[in-house]
């Protein structure tokens, strides 16, 4: 058998094909994280968990790497410049942060600071958001997009955030939302520029296909499309129809969608402004997709395009277009939220235990039979070879019911069942061991493969930090962030720590064959070991919720500085189980007073006594403070 090596772990882990060059394996065999894949400085990972248990912060934790946010806003940008200049485009490009993929505090902010010099813009798409948006939108130059549905207050709110002088266009997603911008102009005077929604016939590709084509939730066809330029010329109020959005679904997974929906837009942007609108801005919403398991295969995980593809797809359509009917190029917004986010934020849990397939522990040395089945069973335990291992593998099943059989006959003691089971498992491994190193593995075996998993309890709760996972099966990578100098010899499948059977990933990057499990390494009870959930910057951190109660999870801020130097700010406490308690409006005091009350009552009945009482008392306030998850 080959040696091991990190190479061989970057290669098993897909790493440099989903980290985009922001992870690394140094020869520690561990991951380290770079502010930009160009950049000469990493941190070391499990060093960072090390030190940041030295401060008592301990896992499951969200580490949150700034830096990462940072490039990707370059990178877009860059890109789009890039196409920009290459195909001699005349207008400009401004990214647009929608805040609904992220919008922590964190986040927004530091968007909005290394957006500076590149003039981005934000994207609100609720009253909540926009409420925020307002208020963080303090350069009035900052260019503010509003999807969603408005009412009348939301529709005044606009009004006077234009009055204000920002340059905030909010975006009519279905025909009546015209009349409301009609009613509060004639009742104030106001009527800020306006942004129309286009439901393509286009269709998007992959899991989010439905949020774009015909039947999608959001947009106007084009006969309504008409009908508000018809009902703005009306009402003399044509010219503040400024741009034209479309939004085809996130990640999209084909590039040859983004072509025909940029082709289609583009047509009805010529279109309207033929008839009479005023049109400067063509915003291509989001959708910019991110390869999260590096595999090519036809997943909704994966692309088939490269960024700067994209931006030049994007550009290059809407330019050929204009200048086929002698319009001037348009500003270009996008908004690319799982593109900027998505890469920069990673949870590190540890293992708690293992178990399902430990087995075979059972048969060191207490087993032994003179003769039937059992004995066989023994015998081949060291017998398996290239030649004989499918012999050996349908010898095994044989041996392994007739032991069952005599079980029920009740001539073999639940001993001697225990010692075949045992045994079985480990017939089985070696079986698989040896099949793995031939060329292809038997169809035969395929289903022994998939069975031949431990189940690994993780720190963590998939419904709070990895929803996406649990609802729509998304992939993301999972991997070691140590060991990676040492074959990872187990087979393994997470499962958090809910009481819930959902609560289980059930999908890794895998390969080609099978992606039902994750390589991991074996853990011995009191081990440290520690697994990365990457890419869950987009959309998980705010979509997470608190089954079985396990809350947020601690947090913290890091800016790579050099190599293993780094600040951390921002630490954000996770949830305490009373914080938890009190989202489903329980009372932390009043749960301490009641509990105090039994107490006493046991303590008359002499059930407990005072110590007993006392040390349960600190226990329960000590809990009731303390992280919801696993702590040590
Ligand atoms: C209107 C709109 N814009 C932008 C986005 C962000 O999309 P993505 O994260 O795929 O870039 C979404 C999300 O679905 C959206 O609905």
């Amino acid at each position: 058998m080959n040696k091991w090596s990190t190479k061989k772990s970057v290669e098993l882990f897909k790493i440099e094909k989903w980290g985009q060059g922001y992870f690394e394996v140094n020869t520690k065999g561990n991951l380290c994280v770079k502010p930009s894949p160009d950049s000469p400085y990493k941190v070391d990972l499990k060093r960072l968990i090390d030190e940041l248990r030295s401060r008592k912060v301990q896992p499951p934790v969200l580490i949150r790497v700034m830096d990462i946010l940072k490039d990707r806003l370059k990178l877009l940008s860059r890109s789009f410049n890039d196409s920009i200049k290459e195909l001699g485009y005349k207008g400009k490009y401004f990214p647009l942060y929608p805040i609904k993929v992220n919008q922590q505090r964190t986040v927004v902010e530091a968007m909005l600071k290394y957006g500076q010099n590149v003039g981005l813009g934000l994207e609100a798409g609720s009253k909540a958001e926009l409420l925020l948006v307002l208020a963080l939108t303090e350069n009035i130059n900052t260019p503010i997009v509003c999807n969603g549905y408005k009412d009348e207050e939301f529709v005044e709110l606009v009004g006077m955030a234009h009055k204000m002088g920002k340059k905030i266009i909010p975006v009519i997603e279905n025909y009546s939302e015209v009349e409301t911008f009609i009613r509060h102009y004639k009742k104030t005077g106001v009527m800020p520029n306006l942004g129309i929604r286009l439901k393509l016939f286009t269709k998007g590709a992959g899991q989010w296909a439905s949020t774009g084509g015909e039947s999608s939730k959001f947009g106007l066809r084009v006969p309504e499309v008409v009908n508000v330029i018809d009902r703005l010329a009306e009402e003399d109020l044509l010219n503040h129809l400024k741009l034209l959005h479309f939004h085809i679904g996130s990640q999209i997974t084909d590039i040859k969608v983004v072509k025909n929906a940029l082709t289609e837009a583009s047509r009805v942007f010529i279109e309207m402004i033929k008839l009479g609108a005023n049109l400067e801005y063509i915003d291509v919403g989001g959708g910019l997709g991110v390869d999260y398991d590096g595999s090519a295969r036809e997943t909704f995980s994966t692309i088939n395009y490269t960024l700067q593809e994209y931006t030049n797809d994007v550009v290059y359509r809407i330019q050929q277009v204009c200048d086929q009917h002698g319009v001037p190029h348009p500003t270009i917004f996008s908004e690319s939220g799982r593109f900027l986010a998505a890469h920069y934020s990673l949870l590190i849990t540890n293992i708690q235990t293992t178990g399902g397939y430990e087995l075979k522990a059972y048969t060191k040395g207490q087993i032994s039979a003179e003769s039937g089945p059992l004995k066989e069973m023994i015998d081949l335990r060291t017998g398996v070879t290239e030649e004989n291992y499918l012999e050996a593998y349908h010898d095994a099943i044989q041996y392994r019911q007739e032991v069952r059989n005599l079980f029920n006959y009740g001539y073999v003691s639940l001993r001697d069942l225990a010692g075949s089971e045992s045994l079985f498992s480990e017939i089985m491994e070696k079986i698989l061991e040896v099949a793995e190193e031939m060329e292809e593995t038997p169809e035969e075996l395929w289903e022994l493969q998939q069975s031949q998993v431990d189940t690994y309890f993780a720190n963590f709760s998939l419904f709070q930090s990895l929803p996406d996972s649990w609802a729509i099966d998304q992939v993301f990578p999972i991997i070691p962030v140590h060991q990676l100098g040492q074959k990872p010899t187990r087979k393994a499948v997470l499962v958090d720590l809910t009481c819930d059977s959902d609560g289980k990933i059930t999908d890794y990057i895998g390969d080609e064959e099978d992606n039902s499990f994750v390589h991991l390494h074996e853990v011995q009870p009191g081990d440290q070991y520690y697994v990365g959930i990457f890419m869950i910057g987009a959309y998980q951190e705010t979509l997470g919720e608190l089954h079985n109660l396990f809350g947020d999870t601690h947090s913290v801020q890091i800016e790579i500085l050099g190599n293993d130097k780094y600040r951390l700010s921002n630490f954000t406490k996770g949830d305490s189980v009373k914080d938890v308690l009190g989202y489903v409006a329980y009372n932390a005091k009043e749960l301490i007073g009641k509990m105090r009350a039994q107490i006493e009552r046991a303590v008359e009945r002499k059930k407990l006594t005072l110590d007993e009482s006392a040390h349960l008392m600190d226990q329960y306030e000590e809990g009731m403070f303390g992280y919801t998850y696993f702590e040590e």
